[in-house]
């Protein structure tokens, strides 16, 4: 039986902890620092995430036998090359794999070195360069910020006037500081959006299902970019040859190049991708699940977590067993009224005693004087499952309905774009 940490706070991490806390091989949990959920199956801890040392010390005291990493800061950090040279198992990159989130240009470097299927891109240190190189790939463009800019540092151009404010943004109000130094001048594709998620051990991968998020404030996909605010797995995009194409046309050649740069690469890949003409093109790459994705894609998996993390990190993925249910699961998120903008804190949440069987993941939630009351922007993560997108999106709604918070606030069109594209087939 093992001890586990996970370190994050959110409904990703909440997510590993039921899968885990459900699992034979696993005896206790710690999450650093957790949330109001995790506190009822782990041990919180509050540790500093990215103090490699604090957690070492952790690690020995309590006989931890795998840390698993939620968000990309810890692993960018360089976290896994401090927990390999102390000889304790952690499952992600090391700093220099991390870069493929970290550093888009180095992602874009090693894509176009390894024949990854991606856009043309042009890597640029000023706004002359930017200018050239936007005459030469053409309008639309991306300009995006090369380091972690929290999911914003992308901006589509698809006018002079767009590219001109871009390059304010970028280059002279200095938004995203050190992050947006350098840019990646990108072709923007135009097709159709997915992503692809896969455990890798340095050599092999597993994939383990697709799913879509829903980035923007409101329904139909309009306000301000927020975490996201609900997912469903898995697309109907994503039908098993085009999963089979991801592997072999993206995943394979991406670890392989890895390997040949002296840095296999081990955890989780998150590949965006964009489908143009029936081909799947790299957007992004995270190291690390997504949020709300975890909270599709975990449930789903019906062989151990524990086993896929643990043979991951040991480097031999092919010891673990892979069952993944047929059935869709939809995440819809409540948030705090205002997000992501300002938003109150501190407001009890009802209704989530009498859950029953309803699957629900905390994320900025804590408990307080034994009631459980909100503390972030994205609060709950209900989950409905279904043999169906729609089944499960009804289901999904039925759960939203039973909970309750001042302010309570949410997209009422999560799974919608997914039933479009099974009425469009
Ligand atoms: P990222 O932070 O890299 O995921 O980018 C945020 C969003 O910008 C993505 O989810 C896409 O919708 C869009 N995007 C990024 N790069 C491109 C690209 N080269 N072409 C088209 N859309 C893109
Ligand atoms: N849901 C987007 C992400 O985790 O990056």
């Amino acid at each position: 039986m093992k001890n586990i940490l996970i370190l994050g706070s959110g409904g990703r991490e909440h997510a590993f902890a039921v899968s885990l806390a459900n699992d034979k091989n696993v005896s206790k949990i710690y999450c650093a620092p957790g949330n109001g959920g995790t506190a009822s199956i782990c041990e919180n801890v509050n540790l500093d995430i990215l103090n490699a040392i604090e957690l070492l010390k952790f690690v020995n005291e309590k006989n931890i036998d795998l840390t698993v990493v939620g968000p990309e800061a810890p692993l960018a950090n360089g976290i896994v090359d401090e927990f390999q040279k102390a000889g304790q198992l952690i499952v992600g990159p090391d700093k220099y794999g991390a870069q493929l989130e970290s550093s888009k240009i180095f992602a874009r470097d090693i894509m176009a070195k390894y024949n990854v299927p991606s856009p043309k891109y042009v890597a640029c240190s000023s706004r002359d360069e930017a200018e050239i190189a936007k005459n030469d790939i053409g309008l639309p463009v991306v300009v995006k910020a090369d380091g972690l800019a929290a999911g914003k540092g992308v901006i589509i151009c698809d006018t002079e006037m767009d590219f001109k404010s871009a390059m304010i943004t970028m280059f002279d109000e200095k938004s995203f500081g050190d992050a947006g130094e350098k840019v990646s001048l990108e072709q923007c594709l135009i097709g159709e959006e997915l992503s692809v998620f896969a455990v890798c051990d340095g050599t092999d991968y597993v994939i383990l299902n697709s799913a879509q998020d829903h980035k923007r404030a409101y329904d139909g996909d309009q306000g301000p970019n927020t975490g996201g605010m609900g997912a469903y797995s898995p697309t109907p995009l994503s039908t098993p040859e085009m999963l089979e194409k991801v592997g072999e046309t993206i995943i394979k050649p991406t670890l392989d190049g890895m390997k040949n740069e002296g840095y296999p690469f081990k955890g989780f890949l998150y590949v965006g991708i964009m489908i143009v003409d029936a081909e799947p093109f790299v957007i992004e790459f995270n190291v690390r699940m997504g949020d709300p994705e975890a909270q599709v894609i975990l449930p789903l998996l019906e062989s151990s977590l524990f086993d896929l993390l643990y043979y991951s990190s040991m480097g031999d993925i092919s010891k673990a067993e892979i069952k993944i249910s047929n059935r869709t699961a939809v995440t819809v998120v409540l948030s705090a009224e205002g997000y992501p903008g300002g938003y109150p804190k501190g407001m009890e949440i009802h209704g989530l005693d009498n859950l029953q069987n309803d699957l629900v993941y905390h994320a900025g939630t804590k408990l307080s004087n034994e009631k459980i009351i909100t503390c972030g922007g994205r609060v709950i993560n209900v989950v409905g499952f279904g043999e169906n997108l729609q089944k499960a999106i009804d289901d999904a709604y039925r759960i939203v309905d039973s909970i309750d918070f001042s302010g309570k606030s949410y997209r009422k069109d999560i799974g919608q774009r997914g039933l479009k594209y099974i009425s469009e087939k």
